[in-house]
């Protein structure tokens, strides 16, 4: 039987929002990043003129604002909308202050509550690919299949480095790399649900392997 609970997790650029999305259209699943909560919860708090550091009121600000994620609107590249207070920030979640800030507000736990009390709602609702950090071992641990999606720094940074060429930005390799080997710390090494493997996760090295491949291995372990 097709899973129903799809759980994809693994560090920054490893792929994991690209095979999602691809999976999800594939089995005519929902697909949702939850990454772009943290993002947006992120965004709001520079937004505001917070300071990131204020663990309260940034966690304050994620239990009071609602945040909607939904299904793509536009065909720009996103991989779906992202509303705060009527507003579609969808590509400010993607701003390089927002990455560079996002791990700080993620690693607070009453941050990680308030998120990941409403990704757990979404999930159980079935026939959904969830992406993220902690999908397998805290959000859903109950997922029917679980992919840890992985790949060296180097290569993570490389594909990332072509994501933002391709989007018409500007972007310098070592200092991607630098980004994505400090986020890849604070999330691997946060007191709440750091990100891991979960026991019973597929792990796949995507490291000489294409994005073709990997859908096709990870569709194959759903037939
Ligand atoms: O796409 P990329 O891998 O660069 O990042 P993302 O999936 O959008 O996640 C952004 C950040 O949110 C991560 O670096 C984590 O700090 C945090 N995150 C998390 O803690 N738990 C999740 N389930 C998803 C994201």
């Amino acid at each position: 039987m097709t899973p129903s609970i799809i759980a994809i997790d693994g560090p920054a650029a490893s792929g994991k929002s690209t095979l999602g999305l691809r999976l999800a259209h594939a089995l005519g699943y929902l697909f949702f990043d939850t990454g772009v909560m943290y993002r947006a919860v992120t965004w709001l708090a520079l937004n505001r003129g917070m300071n990131v550091n204020e663990e309260h009121a940034v966690a304050t600000l994620a239990e009071t604002t609602p945040i909607d994620v939904a299904p793509a609107s536009a065909s720009d590249g996103r991989a779906c909308d992202v509303i705060v207070e009527g507003k579609d920030i969808t590509w400010e979640t993607r701003a390089r202050e927002v990455e560079a800030h996002v791990s700080i507000v993620a690693a607070y736990p009453g941050v990680r509550r308030a998120l990941s009390a409403q990704q757990r709602r979404i999930g159980l609702r079935g026939k959904i690919v969830m992406v993220g950090r902690d999908i397998g071992t805290v959000v859903l641990p109950e997922a029917d299949l679980k992919i840890y999606l992985d790949a060296t720094a180097q290569q993570r940074a490389t594909r990332r480095y072509h994501e933002i060429l391709l989007r018409g930005g500007a972007a310098e390799y070592e200092e991607i790399l630098a980004k994505v080997i400090e986020r890849d710390r604070i999330d691997s090494t946060r007191d709440v649900a750091p990100l891991r493997a979960a026991d019973d996760a597929v792990t796949i090295d995507s490291d000489s392997m294409d994005a073709d491949e990997v859908f096709e291995k990870v569709l194959a372990l759903c037939k």
